[in-house]
């Protein structure tokens, strides 16, 4: 049985439609909503976004992000005994957004489900397959989030529609005999489950209740700052590491504020910051995934590199993991 599980490839995509702020104000414009490039950048860090062409799904995104993230690992589709889709976005109801992809893999057998922990599905997800090859249950992990959250936006409500967009990465996990993931720390609140939900549900045919998303801002923003800081500092003790031992911390990319203020409270130089929200905005269980990949193409995370995974949202859920990449 393998002592460790360790990331061996990455991959991410973005649909090919880019937005910019200004594209987009000039778009919500026309419906009577008003905003600009000043305060998204300001209040956000937020550049630009993809939207998904309509007839692209959430598998679609995943499958291309799992498709490069195989490529780096110098592995076939037919080598993974396991596959977990982190998503709040899937294709249907059921089957889960997993099953759909692993048969855009042409592969079957291997046991495939989605997590639902919204923003903080990857790190969760993440720490599942950890825990799976941990056992001896797999040995060669596809683990992936990947959002359509374009679909579920009200763009009747700029306080949230100007924030997230569409976009997903994947990551090959292996057991291994070194130290790759050293920790892990999960935790829920359902009693927040108002700040941040899409209310609606399907019954007897229909939609029922609001099927898009609803945010209060502020609640989530103040929850958010206090939860990744108390999550980084739990995975930390439990590998007897300290806060000097991060090489990169990896927050969800939601907003840069929210951010930079986990990385003063850790201590950390904001140099050791990964931002990539800036490029894609918010994309829930996709944005880890996709900022660890677009770090590592880039050639600022090497290997042997100690990386902080941070999520947040809706749930409430949070989490940190701790790994040598
Ligand atoms: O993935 C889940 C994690 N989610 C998050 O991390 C979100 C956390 N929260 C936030 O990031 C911030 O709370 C927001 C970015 C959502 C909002 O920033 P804020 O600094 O909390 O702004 P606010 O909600 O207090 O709104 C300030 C003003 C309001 O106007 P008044 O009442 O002061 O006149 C809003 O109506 O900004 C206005 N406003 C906008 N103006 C232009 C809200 N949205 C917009 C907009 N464009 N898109």
């Amino acid at each position: 049985m393998a002592t460790y599980s360790r990331i061996t490839g990455t991959g991410s995509y973005l649909p090919p439609q880019r937005l910019t702020n200004a594209d987009l104000a000039i778009r919500l414009a026309a419906t009577g909503v008003e905003t600009s490039d000043e305060w998204i950048v300001e209040r956000t860090g937020i550049h630009a976004r993809h939207f998904a062409a309509p007839d692209v799904s959430c598998s679609d995104l995943g499958f291309e992000a799992a498709k490069n993230a195989l490529q780096a690992a110098g592995l076939q589709a037919s080598d993974i005994d396991l596959i977990i889709v982190a998503t709040s976005t899937p294709d249907m109801v059921f089957p889960s957004a997993a099953c759909i992809l692993q048969s855009k893999l042409g592969i079957a057998g291997c046991p495939a489900f989605d997590i639902q922990a919204v923003c903080s599905g990857f790190v969760y997800a993440l720490t599942v397959a950890d825990a799976m090859i941990k056992t001896g249950a797999a040995s060669k992990a596809l683990v992936i989030g990947t959002e359509v959250f374009s679909r579920i936006l009200d763009f009747s409500d700029r306080a949230t529609c100007v924030l997230f967009g569409d976009g997903a990465g994947a990551v090959v996990l292996e057991a291994s005999d070194t130290p790759g993931i050293l920790a892990s720390d999960l935790h829920a609140d359902g009693k927040h489950v108002g700040i941040l939900c899409v209310p609606g549900h399907v019954s007897g045919g229909k939609v029922i209740g609001d099927p898009l998303l609803k945010m209060d801002g502020q609640a989530v923003f103040k929850l958010a700052v206090g939860v990744l800081e108390s999550a980084a500092r739990a995975a930390l003790a439990k590998a007897n590491m300290t806060d000097q031992d991060i090489d990169w911390l990896i927050p969800h990319q939601a907003n840069i504020r929210i951010m930079q203020s986990t990385a003063k409270k850790l201590k950390l130089p904001l140099e050791k910051l990964i931002v990539t929200v800036d490029q894609h905005g918010n994309t829930s269980a996709a944005s880890i995934p996709l900022a660890l990949d677009t770090s590592v193409r880039s050639g600022k995370i090497k290997k042997g590199d100690t990386l902080m995974l941070e999520g947040v949202g809706g749930g409430f859920t949070w989490g940190a993991v701790l790994l040598n990449y």
